[in-house]
């Protein structure tokens, strides 16, 4: 059983928990993530170790609430505890010197990019950020990415916080004006997929997290299954990270939808909350 030591609210769907995994905290490195259960009818789902803390022995995750077993997480408490935490898992993130990298996070996105940014800025490379939402209320961990980015853009799609627009906006102002290494993005399929066709024209090359749904996480059940480079990958086993330039990036939001019914099912099953 693994103990939540605390709960923040970051944003309307977001939260933060802060859990006791001593073993994990130990090994984590920037960029992998855990499998948990809630409860023993649990689903297992994934989340990215957003930040770990071996002395203390804890992770944190930071989750939104989109559907069932996120949002039963998000009902937890300061005390309560999750039925299982497996992890680390999947190969860490490219933590070296590198130069100029730019880190973009959309949405939830900004969590999963913290650590991996930070990583790289204590690495000694100039980081560039930028954190896109739909609105002022979806901006999450602005202070945290500010303390570790030489510059931060944020947008917005209603123009309610930052620049009105989208990630892609700063991104090619960037580019046009400045000489980048690498650039990272991590969010939604479809920033990802506008990032990647904007940065292969100014041939950057480009690291993407990708989100398929994982079962096992083990390499097992075939579930992550992505295409990149013509080539049959598993995001939980040779990822989650990939270069965004060889992803396919529509087979990958078709296969995210295959359980679409059955997750609007289970949401209405108030029985099961
Ligand atoms: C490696 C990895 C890291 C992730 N890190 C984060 C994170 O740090 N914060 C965060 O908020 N979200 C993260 N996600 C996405 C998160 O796993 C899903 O939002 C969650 O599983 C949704 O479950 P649900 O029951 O609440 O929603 P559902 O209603 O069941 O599903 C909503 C959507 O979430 C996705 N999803 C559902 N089940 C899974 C599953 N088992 N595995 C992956 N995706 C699923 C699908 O796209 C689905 O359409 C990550 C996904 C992956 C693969
Ligand atoms: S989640 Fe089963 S193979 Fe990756």
């Amino acid at each position: 059983m693994f103990k939540i030591l605390d709960v923040k609210q970051l944003s309307k769907e977001i939260k933060s928990m802060k859990v006791s995994a001593p073993e994990i905290a130990k090994k984590a490195k920037p960029g992998q993530f855990i499998v948990l259960r809630i409860d023993e009818k649990g689903e297992r789902i994934p989340l990215t170790i957003n930040d770990f803390d071996p002395k203390t022995g804890s992770i944190t995750i930071i989750f939104q609430e989109v559907g069932k077993t996120t949002k039963k997480l998000g009902m937890l408490k300061k005390g309560d505890f999750l039925i299982d935490v497996a992890g680390p898992l999947g190969h860490p993130g490219r933590v070296e010197k590198i130069g100029t990298v730019v880190c973009i996070g959309g949405g939830v996105g900004a969590a999963v990019i913290y650590p991996e940014a930070r990583a790289l800025k204590e690495t000694g490379n100039e980081v560039l950020s930028i954190i896109g939402a739909r609105s002022r209320h979806m901006v999450i961990l602005e202070d945290q990415m500010r303390k570790i980015s030489d510059e931060l853009y944020i947008t917005t799609d209603d123009g309610s916080y930052g620049r009105i627009g989208v990630v892609t906006d700063p991104l090619k102002e960037i580019l046009t004006k400045r000489k980048i290494d690498l650039v990272i993005a991590i969010g939604p399929i479809i920033m990802m997929k506008f990032v990647c066709l904007m940065t292969k024209e100014f041939n950057i090359p480009t690291i993407v997290n990708l989100n398929p749904i994982m079962v096992d996480a083990t390499g097992m059940c075939g579930s992550c299954r992505v295409t990149v480079g013509n080539e049959i990958k598993f995001a939980c086993v040779d990822g989650p990270e990939f270069d965004g330039h060889l992803v396919d990036f529509d087979e990958l939001t078709n296969r995210n939808a295959r359980f679409l019914e059955e997750e609007k099912e289970s949401c209405r099953c108030k029985k099961d909350f």
